[in-house]
């Protein structure tokens, strides 16, 4: 159906560039919106490897089905109405009177009075019998991470009890995201959610993206210092492709995080992202590295194990510029 290298100019990132890559993932995304799926399932990536990008896409091409009804949840907007997105598509003020009463609500409440929305959504607008898809970006950072479990798994009880049986939906997807590396190892151990793992972009499609900014570097360059990470590249770009300036930030930045750590053995993390579990941990809370999810849990296409760029077969460094900086800075 999708063509190999995928770009599609309908919809527009807030950088305005077009959707790009990500075809493995959204076969599969789109499978579980058509079927449903008995737990929630989180969405973990690094930081600004598209999560959200990939989450508005879906609602994008949900939104030209009549099968679906979708609600979006932003839960990092101050208000509900930028927070709130709905498909099928009406009127902004007609959802907001639906939702009245939640309109004045935080978006914490939001979150937790999720049912009450898609209950008013499919009762007002004589939804049942439609496939629900619950997309909520950023969920542990607005709830807090002493939430994760709690909420979770109110999610989980909510697919199996509330929406199947009493508003008779067809199926429900719920999907959140998060790249809080704690919130994964918390959730990792339950079985009433699963998680799975988005990667930076595929080389070659992140190539696309790399045309549509007029690069000024070789894209070799680009993807030696981002691994595809799409903000990354964005940083590099708005630093005018000077790539002095965006790795003397990245140093800047890195040597912060990590003067408290010893060095022989972050020599030995750069060498090999696999030698150091302990260590790895550290850094994941520290927005470094990140624990990688393969095969069945991975939703992008696994990353295969570089030297050059951080990967290995269980951690990785979530850019190569951080596996590079701290080889400078424990020279
Ligand atoms: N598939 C894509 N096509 C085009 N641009 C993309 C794509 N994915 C990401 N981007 C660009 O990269 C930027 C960063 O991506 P995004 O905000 O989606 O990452 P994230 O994983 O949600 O980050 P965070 O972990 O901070 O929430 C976006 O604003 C967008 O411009
Ligand atoms: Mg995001």
């Amino acid at each position: 159906m999708m063509k190999d290298y995928y770009i599609d100019c309908s919809f527009k990132s807030r950088e305005g560039l077009c959707f790009t890559d990500r075809k493995v993932e959204l076969e599969k995304l789109l499978k579980l919106c058509e079927k449903g799926y008995h737990t929630p399932i989180v969405v973990y990536g690094p930081e600004g490897c598209g999560k959200t990008t990939l989450l508005n896409y879906l609602r994008h091409i949900l939104s030209r089905s009549k099968e679906f009804v979708v609600v979006y949840v932003d839960a990092l907007q101050e208000s509900v109405q930028e927070a709130l997105k709905i498909v099928p598509e009406i009127d902004r003020r007609e959802i907001m009177k639906m939702l009245e009463s939640l309109a004045r609500m935080d978006i914490r409440e939001i979150l937790v009075r999720v049912y009450d929305i898609v209950h008013i959504l499919i009762t007002k607008l004589k939804l049942s019998k439609k496939k629900l898809v619950i997309l909520i970006d950023d969920v542990y950072k607005c709830l807090g991470l002493e939430n994760v479990d709690k909420y979770t798994k109110m999610l989980y009880e909510l697919i199996g009890w509330k929406f199947r049986r009493e508003l008779m939906l067809d199926s429900v997807l719920v999907l959140l995201t998060t790249s809080e590396g704690v919130s994964k190892r918390e959730l990792l151990k339950h079985t009433y959610v699963n998680v799975y793992m988005l990667w930076n972009m595929s080389h070659n499609g992140f190539k696309l993206l790399y045309e549509q900014l007029r690069p000024e570097i070789s894209f070799e360059d680009a993807w030696i210092l981002t691994g595809g990470n799409p903000r990354a590249l964005l940083e590099l770009y708005e630093d005018n492709w000077n790539v002095d300036k965006y790795v003397r930030r990245i140093l800047q930045k890195v040597s912060v995080i990590i003067e408290d750590l010893p060095k022989d053995r972050l020599r030995r993390l750069v060498e090999d992202p696999d030698s150091d579990v302990e260590l790895a941990r550290v850094l994941e809370d520290r927005g470094l590295m990140i624990r990688l999810l393969r095969g069945e849990l991975c939703l992008s296409e696994e990353p295969s194990p570089d030297r050059e760029l951080g990967i290995g077969e269980k951690w990785a460094w979530k850019i190569p510029a951080y596996r590079l900086a701290i080889e400078k800075l424990c020279r």
